[in-house]
């Protein structure tokens, strides 16, 4: 019946989306899960049309490929880490009869994101470097795996042919290549809209990467060794992901 609603255009709260989930998992949807109402916007900015083929990178239970897949005519993949959260996101796609979804239990580093032609990103590696309001357990908290998983990213999508579109909610504008250029901006900044316009050169941005990202942070920690030492001369300073 919800996705008659939502087939036909019509109001559809997060709160009666999010019974088709077991409890465990609708209770995490305020922080976790796309809202309804940012899916069927950022949807309909990455479906051009009926080939549209659209990755989810870290799809969770997969609200965003089913309520873009109910209201446009793109093909939706997610790719997401955690089996069980798949297993959930498939058996509702299949009973429901929406054969425009795919997903795939991998970490999206294992994925091949070229045929894609839009990304959508809601801050998938973000618990690892914060697990206040975690999932669960089972991922660590590992500056480096952000950094490494960004990174990655980042320069895959840096390499996507011109036109490709991105829809971003609560991820910065740094974290998309230059190469893309913002369209859009809604929910107060929080969902944003890029296509790629530009040709990339990948030794240009590894010199702008070098001198805009890596090269800050590396003063930025060389400013705080030098602190430390002068106030704690005899302990040795603290790595960037100690503790964590
Ligand atoms: C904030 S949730 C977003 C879920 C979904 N995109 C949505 O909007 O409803 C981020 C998801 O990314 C997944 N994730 C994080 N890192 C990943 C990785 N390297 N590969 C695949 N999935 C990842 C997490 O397991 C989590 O389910």
């Amino acid at each position: 019946m919800i996705f008659n609603y939502l087939q036909a255009n019509l109001l559809v709260k997060d709160d009666d989306f999010d019974k088709i989930y077991p409890k465990k998992i609708a209770r995490l949807s305020k922080i976790h899960w796309t809202s309804v109402e940012v899916a069927k916007k950022a949807a309909k900015f990455l479906v051009t049309n009926a080939d549209s083929k659209v990755m989810d990178i870290g799809s969770g239970v997969g609200k965003f490929c089913l309520v873009g897949s109910a209201t446009t005519p793109g093909q939706f993949f997610g790719v997401e880490q955690r089996q069980e959260l798949v297993s959930i996101a498939q058996e509702i796609a299949c009973k429901r009869g929406l054969d425009r979804v795919h997903f795939i239990n991998a970490n999206m580093m294992d994925v091949n994101l070229k045929g894609f032609s839009s990304f959508y990103l809601f801050n998938p590696f973000y618990e690892h470097i914060d697990q206040a309001e975690c999932i669960d357990k089972t991922i660590p908290l590992s500056i480096a795996k952000f950094t490494e998983y960004e990174q990655y990213l980042f320069n895959q999508l840096n390499k996507m042919p011109t036109g490709t579109r991105i829809a971003t909610y609560h991820v910065g504008n740094t974290q998309i290549p230059d190469s893309y250029q913002l369209q859009e901006e809604h929910f107060f900044g929080l969902l944003r809209f890029y296509i790629k316009s530009k040709k990339c050169y990948p030794l240009v941005e590894k010199l702008l990467n070098f001198s805009t990202r890596v090269l800050p942070e590396a003063l930025f920690r060389m400013r705080g060794i030098k602190a430390h030492k002068n106030i704690y001369p005899n302990c040795p300073p603290p790595t960037h992901n100690q503790g964590l």
